[in-house]
């Protein structure tokens, strides 16, 4: 018997939850390493709470559409032909083969397999060689309908429907953020990737700016000043932090055509997680997300996109700001995966031991609060 089999890694982290802040320490190691709490967070976490799949401006137009496996469940998320946002089971009413993969733009969903057709509302529109059976009534069939809702622009979707609406979930954290004007970014960039780390690490990486000058000492390390950190009690939704940049750093700072953006918030940038696993900095120049899921307790998958406030988007050298940004954030990014697949070999390791916490780690103590309640 291993040491994870042991001990109970949920009522070891209920008991690191209950601790007061003055001695907040890490999770246990076995609640990133065990398959049976990955299990469980796929069942009282991700089948229950709004996970977000990227931004809605990517479907642009009616017909596009993306696909996502949420919980074990396949979504296609889509806009219709009134324009709105939707979600829906992908998989076909017929002998259920999954209907779309990957992302693009259709007219009606064809099942792959037998040619099953469905209009983007979901209503089966055709199915051939059908009339003689006599249970198969074509009106009325139709893709089971999917919770979906955008908020600032991100598209959430959830499997359960006593989820709280996002928008009443995240008033406050709306508020928050208001003067970004975040509705309006546009994105320009937007991939899919698997770390070989458990979600929670990368989560908790995400949350704490602690980590600036070290792991990133060849990127953005030296234009944060950490001690400047102001770092407000988690919500029960969501944590958030906030850092000024240098303005040297001039796509983290207001563009100089921008007029909203006034005194600090000019070179303000907000790092916040939406529970459980949306995380996202934005800057008054630039923004960029994850958003994430288990695989495994070893594997975290991962969406990662971003792009620009409407100032930068519009400046006349936006293209090859683009690419700046993107050179800068996949080089963040690989110092990130480094740092966080290295703790994910630690805490699997046997003389892993959870140690204690910086009060610029308040954003974990929290998150492990909302874990604990969770799980
Ligand atoms: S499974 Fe879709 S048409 Fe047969
Ligand atoms: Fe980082």
């Amino acid at each position: 018997m291993t040491r994870m089999d042991a001990l109970d890694p949920i009522a070891e982290l209920k008991a690191t939850a209950a601790r007061p802040f003055s001695q907040a320490m890490a999770m246990p190691p076995a609640i990133y390493t065990s398959e049976a709490v990955c299990a469980a967070e796929k069942d009282r976490i991700f089948a229950r709470d709004w996970i977000c799949v990227g931004r809605a401006s990517r479907l642009a137009k009616p017909g596009d559409y993306l696909t996502y496996d949420l919980a074990g469940q396949p979504v296609i998320v889509l806009r219709d032909k009134a324009g709105e946002i939707r979600a829906m089971s992908n998989v076909c009413l017929h002998r259920m083969s999954t209907l779309l993969t990957g992302t693009g733009r259709r007219k009606v969903i064809t099942c792959p397999y037998h040619a099953w057709m469905y209009d983007l509302d979901g209503s089966l529109i055709d199915a051939s060689f059908m009339d003689r059976n006599e249970c198969f009534h074509r009106e009325g069939m139709k893709l089971p309908a999917i919770r979906c809702e955008v908020w600032l622009g991100w598209i959430f979707v959830t499997l359960s429907p006593e989820a709280e609406p996002v928008a009443a979930r995240l008033a406050k954290l709306a508020e928050e953020i208001a003067p970004f004007g975040m509705a309006d970014y546009v994105e320009f960039f937007r991939e899919e990737h698997v770390w070989d780390t458990n979600w929670k690490v990368l989560a908790e990486n995400f949350m704490e700016s602690y980590h600036l000058p070290a792991c990133h000492a060849a990127t953005i390390g030296g234009v944060s000043n950490i001690a400047d950190f102001d770092l407000p009690e988690g919500e029960p939704a969501y944590n958030i932090h906030f850092i000024s940049k240098d303005p040297k750093f001039r796509l983290a700072c207001a563009h100089p055509s921008n007029t909203t953006l006034t005194g600090e918030w000019r070179t303000r940038n907000a790092i916040f997680s939406v529970y459980p696993s949306l995380m996202i900095t934005v800057t008054p120049g630039y923004f960029w997300y994850l958003s994430m899921q288990p695989v495994t307790a070893g594997q975290v998958h991962i969406i990662f996109g971003g792009g620009f406030s409407p100032d930068f988007a519009a400046d006349p050298e936006a293209e090859s700001l683009i690419a700046e940004v993107k050179a800068l954030l996949d080089a963040v990014n690989v110092e990130d995966r480094g740092c966080t697949e290295r703790v994910f070999r630690g805490v699997s390791s046997r003389l892993a031991a959870a140690g204690p916490m910086s009060h610029l780690e308040r954003p974990l103590y929290d998150f492990a609060r909302y874990l604990a309640e969770r799980l």
